[in-house]
């Protein structure tokens, strides 16, 4: 049997791996919700405009929230043979109010139907994540304002750099999550505008009002150019770019969480909620939320990378590659979706272990840099002579085996006769994190100002949509 929908001038039906190939209803029935919000906006239009008249377009909308209920109850049977989710939707809504149905797709195709119907999803999906990217980040500034002078160290190379503060570290996610936000908020900026009306790709000889359906279904106004409207997928790939950045963000805290867990770091600890442990030691706690926060970030920039691939040199306007847009994109921000719930989960779970962290501050000569820092400030050295001095005394102190802090002054003396017995105050790992009071830099008080800040902007934020 020839398609019910498209099947006029075929005289057979397809090839059942054609019919395997070609239907995108396994994935595409997510769009359900979306394609009947889209096809209730464009059957009032047509309404509206007299294209169809007062009681057809009624009846449809009638019709149409009838399937709605239907798929909501899951009582609706999606078919293989319709293809899609909008000769799925059509095809039921004939079987409920007869041939009248076969007026919605007046002045529309499914090029722009589908164009709307994963506008519609990415957008509902962006300000889902927006929301628990603000839960993340209200986690991260909650247990930074309570670790504020917690000393930890700080890293470059992965090796002991200068101490700072837990609480520093933490609001530096803060940061970026603010970023990743506002990369995301960009995007549903340039998104919201409403493809429907486009019709095929050269628009529609009927009288529509774009603007009345855009009006409807929440869009600053509709597209501009029916061609671009058909083939653009740079909404979608505009998100997963974010998404992507985003997942690189919370692979690495995902990453410092796992040494952070070791036995050999020991700065922190997962409760059992957020740990695993194994079939074979059972000494083992394992971190695995936090492994497979940091393995997801591959699927989300793989999803990205795919998409872009297909969309390469693709001739304007629709082709059927096209459709290989959505399966990545679902999993991609489903995916990132549970990343944040699981990070966020994890910090308020996280137990550091302050003593230890603050012990490991003062290894590996971490107060270097305070060091030569006093060296220019009360003898006058020129900060490269003043570097020159410090790494002479830090391996002074190596080759005793002991930290700068337990050095004698005589042996620190002999290296540069001007050192008084005042440089001990600046070689203590509080001393420096305290001493390091530029704006933005890692100072239990400014990171207390940057802590509450944050919980107050966070606080003010309008809820999200
Ligand atoms: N299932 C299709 C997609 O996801 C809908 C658009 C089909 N358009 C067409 N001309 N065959 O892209």
């Amino acid at each position: 049997m020839s398609n019910a929908m498209w099947g006029g001038r075929f005289a057979s039906g397809p090839d059942a791996i054609m019919e395997e190939i070609n239907a995108s209803i396994d994935f595409d029935k997510r769009l359900a919700v979306q394609d009947i919000r889209g096809s209730q906006a464009h059957a009032a239009m047509l309404g509206a405009t007299g294209i169809v008249s007062g009681p057809d377009a009624a009846a449809i909308g009638a019709g149409l929230t009838q399937v709605a209920g239907e798929i909501e109850a899951n009582t609706f049977t999606f078919r293989r043979d319709l293809e899609d989710i909008h000769m799925n939707v059509e095809s039921r809504l004939a079987a409920l109010i007869g041939p009248v149905a076969g007026r919605l797709h007046t002045a529309r195709s499914r090029n722009d139907q589908v164009a709307l119907d994963f506008r519609l999803w990415v957008r509902d999906t962006v300000d889902g994540l927006d929301a628990g990217l603000r839960d993340l980040q209200g986690a991260l500034a909650e247990k930074a304002l309570a670790h504020t002078d917690a000393v930890m160290p700080g890293f470059t190379h992965l090796q002991s750099a200068q101490p700072v503060t837990l609480g520093h570290h933490l609001l530096a996610y803060v940061e970026m999550i603010g970023r990743d936000r506002g990369r995301l908020r960009d995007a549903r900026a340039r998104m919201n505008e409403c493809p429907l009306g486009a019709a095929a790709l050269a628009g529609t000889s009927f009288p529509i009002d774009r603007h009345q359906v855009a009006a409807a279904l929440g869009f600053e106004g509709p597209t501009r150019n029916s061609l671009d409207t058909v083939a653009d997928r740079d909404f979608v790939l505009e998100v997963l770019a974010a998404a992507s950045i985003c997942a690189i963000h919370l692979s690495r805290f995902a990453e410092e969480i796992v040494l952070w867990a070791t036995p050999q770091f020991g700065f922190a600890a997962l409760s059992d909620k957020f740990s695993t442990g194994s079939s074979i030691m059972p000494q083992k706690r394992n971190p695995d939320a936090a492994e497979l926060v940091r393995g997801k970030a591959g699927r989300i920039v793989g999803a990205l990378t795919g998409l872009l691939i297909v969309m390469k040199g693709l001739p304007l306007a629709y082709s059927k590659d096209m459709q290989e847009d959505k399966e990545g994109t679902f999993d991609a921000l489903d995916a990132l979706a549970l990343c944040v719930a699981a990070t966020a989960g994890m910090v308020r779970d996280l137990k550091p272990d302050l003593a230890r962290m603050e012990q490991a501050a003062g290894s590996g000569f971490a107060t270097a840099t305070d060091l030569a820092d006093w060296l220019v400030r009360v003898l006058g050295l020129p900060f490269r002579e003043a570097h020159h001095v410090t790494g002479r005394i830090v391996a002074a102190a190596a080759e005793r085996s002991t930290t700068l802090e337990a050095l004698p002054l005589d042996a620190m003396q002999a290296i540069e006769p001007g050192i008084t017995a005042a440089v001990f105050s600046v070689l203590g790992v509080r001393n420096s994190v305290a001493s390091r009071t530029s704006f933005g830099g890692t100072a239990p008080a400014n990171v207390r100002a940057q802590a509450t800040s944050w919980l107050e902007r966070l606080a003010a934020e309008a809820p999200s949509a």
